[in-house]
This record gives C-alpha cells, structure tokens and sequence, in this order.
C-alpha cells in the first residue's frame, strides 16, 4: 500500500519498536559470539505465527480499532496509491487478537474475482506474530476462495516492509517511478523523506497462488 500518508510509513513508535527488536537480535547473537546466519531458502516461505495470534474476520464492532490502527500506522485512513485516492478500510478486513486484545488488522479488496489488493497491514503490536498471522490468514482464505494473485504496493524507502513481504514469498514485480511524488498533489501530507530516504516511487509486489 502507498502512504495514507502510506502504508509504508513507520510512526517513531512503530520504527523504535522495530529498532529495539533488531538491536535485542544482534545483542543475542553478539552474546553468542557469531554472525546471524542467513536463514535457509526453504523456510523462506514458511513463517510461523505465535500460536497466541488468532485472526478472524472484522465485523462491525471492530471499526474504531480499525481506523485507529490505520490513522496510527500510516496517519490517515485514506491512502493516495496508483494514481487513486481510496479508502483504506477496503472491502474486506481481518484483525489478529492476542490475549482477548486486538494486535493487528489488514484490510484488502477485490480486485476482480481472481485477485485481491492488500490495502493495508498494520501490527498495533509489532514482532509478536501479528504480521506474519494476518497474512498466513489472508493467503488461507485466498486460497479457499480460489484467488490466484495478492498484490499490493509499498514505497521505496519502506525497508521492513520489502523485507517483510519478500521473506514471506512476495515478488517485485515492478516499480512505478515517481508514483509518490504525484500522489502528494491527492494527498499533500505525504512526507518527502523518511529516515533520509526519499519517499517516490511506488513498488508492487505479488503473491500468486
Ligand atoms: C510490517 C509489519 C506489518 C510486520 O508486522 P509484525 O506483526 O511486526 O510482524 P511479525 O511479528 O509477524 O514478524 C516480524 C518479525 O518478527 C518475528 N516474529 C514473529 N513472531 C514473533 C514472536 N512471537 N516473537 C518475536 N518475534 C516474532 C518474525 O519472524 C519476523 O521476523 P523476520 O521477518 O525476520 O522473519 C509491521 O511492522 C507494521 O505494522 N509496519 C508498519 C506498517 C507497514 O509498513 N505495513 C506494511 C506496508 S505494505
């Protein structure tokens, strides 16, 4: 997903969470005295949620959490992506819940009856398994519904995002240049820059069935 601002852009809470976690991974290694190894090819695609994460699918009840999360995360429920300004919300939407509370939502649409767009992934706790278990989710019912192709689009300074994604199986497939830069005439609080990266051009990554 683009900025709504994006989906790409990390709030200072969300990127101090995501360094902290980093920093306690290389602090165990260095406590262990090796480099952290690369993992292996064929778990790539396989990622294993905590099995305190369960998700299901979002109903009524669930909308303030879900705008909540979506402003949180990416500053606004409304996203300037493709050349369209959208509501992030989607057709659809799951949450994950841990512990009786809510810890993450992804939102989606139909995009014709064989392919779905995420439009939005966001864990309000990050590095527990929501992430990985909405998408698991998401791939499960896709496949139950028979849709050959998840795609979505993130911006290129979202490094946690293309890690995220591509870990996960998801392939780049193409790269719209300067697609941020006309989103900010829909959507003028699209930061220009985001931890010195310039923030323009928009990549689609896909997962097909
Ligand atoms: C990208 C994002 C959705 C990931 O969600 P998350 O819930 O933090 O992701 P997970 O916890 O499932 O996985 C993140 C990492 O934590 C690890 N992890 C999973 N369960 C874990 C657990 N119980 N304890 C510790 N780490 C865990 C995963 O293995 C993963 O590491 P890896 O990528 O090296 O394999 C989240 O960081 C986010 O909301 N980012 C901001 C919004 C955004 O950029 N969305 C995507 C843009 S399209």
């Amino acid at each position: 997903m683009a900025r709504a601002p994006g989906l790409s852009r990390h709030t200072p809470r969300l990127a101090a969470a995501i360094d902290r976690r980093r920093d306690a991974r290389v602090r165990r290694y260095r406590a262990l005295g090796r480099i952290p190894e690369p993992r292996r090819a064929d778990s790539m695609n396989t990622h294993t949620s905590d099995s305190r994460v369960t998700v299901r699918n979002a109903v009524a009840e669930d909308a303030p959490f879900v705008n909540e999360a979506l402003a949180d995360t990416f500053g606004s429920t409304m996203m300037a992506v493709h050349d369209e300004l959208l509501d992030a919300t989607g057709d659809a939407a799951a949450v994950a819940e841990r512990d009786g509370r809510r810890v993450g939502v992804i939102t989606y649409r139909l995009d014709g009856t064989q392919t779905w767009e995420i439009l939005s992934l966001a864990a309000t706790e990050p590095g527990i398994g929501a992430g990985s278990a909405l998408l698991d989710w998401l791939r499960a019912e896709a496949t139950r519904q028979r849709v050959t192709r998840l795609w979505l689009v993130t911006t290129n300074e979202n490094l946690a995002a293309l890690r995220f994604y591509q870990r996960r199986g998801f392939d780049l497939v193409r790269v719209e240049r300067d697609a941020v830069t006309r989103a900010r005439r829909l959507k003028p609080s699209i930061p220009l820059e985001d931890d010195g990266l310039p923030i323009r051009h928009e990549l689609v990554l896909e997962w097909r069935l």
